[in-house]
Protein backbone atom coordinates (compact mmCIF):
# COMPACT_ATOMS: atom_id res chain seq x y z
CA UNK A 1 0.00 0.00 0.00
CA UNK A 2 1.38 3.36 -1.16
CA UNK A 3 1.84 6.53 1.71
CA UNK A 4 -0.99 7.88 0.55
CA UNK A 5 -3.17 5.10 0.60
CA UNK A 6 -2.33 4.20 3.99
CA UNK A 7 -2.95 7.78 4.82
CA UNK A 8 -6.49 7.22 3.28
CA UNK A 9 -7.15 4.10 5.34
CA UNK A 10 -5.87 5.85 8.27
CA UNK A 11 -7.98 8.54 7.89
CA UNK A 12 -10.96 6.56 7.03
CA UNK A 13 -10.08 4.55 10.28
CA UNK A 14 -9.61 7.76 12.40
CA UNK A 15 -13.07 9.30 11.59
CA UNK A 16 -14.04 6.31 14.67
CA UNK A 17 -11.24 7.90 16.86
CA UNK A 18 -10.12 4.41 17.35
CA UNK A 19 -13.79 2.96 18.60
CA UNK A 20 -13.83 -0.72 18.24
CA UNK A 21 -17.21 -1.31 18.20
CA UNK A 22 -17.11 0.51 14.99
CA UNK A 23 -15.12 -2.50 13.38
CA UNK A 24 -18.00 -2.92 10.61
CA UNK A 25 -18.52 0.50 9.36
CA UNK A 26 -14.68 1.18 9.17
CA UNK A 27 -14.77 -2.13 6.48
CA UNK A 28 -17.50 -0.69 4.99
CA UNK A 29 -15.93 2.96 4.39
CA UNK A 30 -12.78 0.77 3.04
CA UNK A 31 -14.92 -1.30 0.71
CA UNK A 32 -16.56 1.69 -0.98
CA UNK A 33 -13.27 3.32 -0.92
CA UNK A 34 -11.43 0.57 -2.45
CA UNK A 35 -14.80 -1.58 -4.18
CA UNK A 36 -12.18 -4.97 -1.94
CA UNK A 37 -10.22 -4.91 1.44
CA UNK A 38 -6.75 -4.81 0.85
CA UNK A 39 -4.51 -6.88 3.13
CA UNK A 40 -2.69 -4.02 3.85
CA UNK A 41 -5.46 -2.15 4.98
CA UNK A 42 -6.91 -4.66 7.47
CA UNK A 43 -3.41 -4.83 9.33
CA UNK A 44 -3.73 -0.98 9.74
CA UNK A 45 -7.44 -1.65 10.81
CA UNK A 46 -6.39 -4.75 13.25
CA UNK A 47 -3.19 -2.42 14.33
CA UNK A 48 -5.40 1.06 14.99
CA UNK A 49 -8.10 -0.11 16.95
CA UNK A 50 -5.63 -2.70 18.81
CA UNK A 51 -7.68 -5.49 17.48
CA UNK A 52 -6.22 -9.55 16.80
CA UNK A 53 -6.25 -9.31 13.30
CA UNK A 54 -8.36 -13.11 12.99
CA UNK A 55 -10.70 -11.27 14.53
CA UNK A 56 -11.28 -8.19 11.56
CA UNK A 57 -10.22 -11.18 8.91
CA UNK A 58 -13.38 -12.85 10.95
CA UNK A 59 -15.51 -9.83 10.22
CA UNK A 60 -14.60 -9.13 7.02
CA UNK A 61 -15.06 -12.86 5.70
CA UNK A 62 -18.39 -13.17 7.08
CA UNK A 63 -20.47 -10.70 5.87
CA UNK A 64 -20.70 -11.26 1.73
CA UNK A 65 -20.89 -7.83 1.26
CA UNK A 66 -16.75 -7.45 1.94
CA UNK A 67 -14.75 -8.83 -1.03
CA UNK A 68 -11.24 -9.62 0.08
CA UNK A 69 -10.13 -9.73 -3.75
CA UNK A 70 -10.06 -6.70 -6.13
CA UNK A 71 -13.36 -6.07 -7.44
CA UNK A 72 -14.56 -4.03 -10.36
CA UNK A 73 -16.68 -1.29 -10.10
CA UNK A 74 -20.05 -2.97 -10.29
CA UNK A 75 -20.63 -6.13 -8.83
CA UNK A 76 -22.59 -8.16 -11.17
CA UNK A 77 -24.79 -10.89 -9.12
CA UNK A 78 -26.63 -13.40 -10.73
CA UNK A 79 -28.96 -16.19 -8.69
CA UNK A 80 -28.44 -19.88 -9.26
CA UNK A 81 -30.47 -21.28 -6.52
CA UNK A 82 -33.03 -23.91 -7.18
CA UNK A 83 -36.36 -21.71 -7.98
CA UNK A 84 -34.04 -19.11 -10.41
CA UNK A 85 -31.72 -22.14 -11.81
CA UNK A 86 -35.51 -23.80 -12.94
CA UNK A 87 -36.32 -20.52 -14.56
CA UNK A 88 -33.34 -19.92 -16.54
CA UNK A 89 -30.45 -18.86 -13.95
CA UNK A 90 -27.83 -20.36 -16.14
CA UNK A 91 -28.95 -18.80 -19.51
CA UNK A 92 -28.43 -15.29 -17.78
CA UNK A 93 -25.04 -16.09 -16.26
CA UNK A 94 -23.70 -17.60 -19.48
CA UNK A 95 -25.08 -14.34 -21.41
CA UNK A 96 -23.24 -12.37 -18.87
CA UNK A 97 -19.70 -14.14 -18.68
CA UNK A 98 -20.42 -13.58 -23.00
CA UNK A 99 -20.55 -9.93 -22.60
CA UNK A 100 -18.35 -9.16 -20.29
CA UNK A 101 -15.77 -11.89 -21.17
CA UNK A 102 -15.78 -13.18 -17.36
CA UNK A 103 -16.27 -16.36 -15.01
CA UNK A 104 -17.78 -15.87 -12.23
CA UNK A 105 -15.57 -14.86 -9.45
CA UNK A 106 -13.75 -12.56 -11.97
CA UNK A 107 -13.33 -9.47 -12.69
CA UNK A 108 -13.33 -8.06 -16.52
CA UNK A 109 -9.95 -6.52 -17.87
CA UNK A 110 -10.77 -2.80 -17.42
CA UNK A 111 -11.88 -3.07 -13.49
CA UNK A 112 -15.77 -2.32 -14.25
CA UNK A 113 -17.22 -5.20 -13.52
CA UNK A 114 -16.91 -8.27 -11.42
CA UNK A 115 -19.29 -11.31 -11.83
CA UNK A 116 -20.58 -13.68 -8.87
CA UNK A 117 -22.98 -16.34 -8.53
CA UNK A 118 -25.00 -16.99 -5.33
CA UNK A 119 -27.69 -19.67 -4.16
CA UNK A 120 -31.15 -17.88 -3.58
CA UNK A 121 -31.33 -14.70 -2.63
CA UNK A 122 -34.84 -14.66 -0.76
CA UNK A 123 -37.01 -13.34 -3.60
CA UNK A 124 -37.55 -16.91 -5.64
CA UNK A 125 -40.89 -15.42 -7.31
CA UNK A 126 -39.21 -12.60 -9.30
CA UNK A 127 -36.64 -15.01 -10.57
CA UNK A 128 -34.16 -15.40 -12.11
CA UNK A 129 -32.66 -12.89 -10.70
CA UNK A 130 -29.74 -10.08 -11.28
CA UNK A 131 -28.71 -7.51 -9.11
CA UNK A 132 -26.28 -4.87 -10.26
CA UNK A 133 -25.11 -3.02 -7.54
CA UNK A 134 -27.89 -3.82 -4.56
CA UNK A 135 -30.20 -3.07 -7.26
CA UNK A 136 -32.54 -5.84 -8.19
CA UNK A 137 -33.83 -7.34 -11.96
CA UNK A 138 -36.75 -9.91 -11.99
CA UNK A 139 -37.94 -11.89 -14.59
CA UNK A 140 -34.46 -11.74 -16.25
CA UNK A 141 -33.73 -12.76 -20.19
CA UNK A 142 -31.24 -12.85 -21.98
CA UNK A 143 -32.27 -9.76 -24.00
CA UNK A 144 -32.73 -7.63 -20.53
CA UNK A 145 -28.84 -8.84 -19.80
CA UNK A 146 -27.53 -6.64 -22.87
CA UNK A 147 -29.92 -3.61 -22.36
CA UNK A 148 -29.22 -3.67 -18.35
CA UNK A 149 -25.69 -4.10 -18.50
CA UNK A 150 -25.19 -1.27 -20.72
CA UNK A 151 -26.65 1.38 -18.36
CA UNK A 152 -23.51 0.05 -16.69
CA UNK A 153 -21.02 0.80 -18.86
S1 LIG B 1 -33.52 -19.08 -5.94
FE1 LIG B 1 -33.05 -17.14 -6.74
S2 LIG B 1 -33.94 -15.82 -5.27
FE2 LIG B 1 -34.32 -17.76 -4.47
Amino acid sequence: MTGKAKKKVDSLIDKYEGERSALISILQDIQSEYNWLPQEAITEVARKLDIPLIDVYGAATFFRQFSLKPRGKHLVTVCLGTACHVRGGPRIVGEVERRLNVRPSETTKNKRFTLETVNCLGCCAIGPIMVIDGEYYGGMTTTKVKQILKNYR
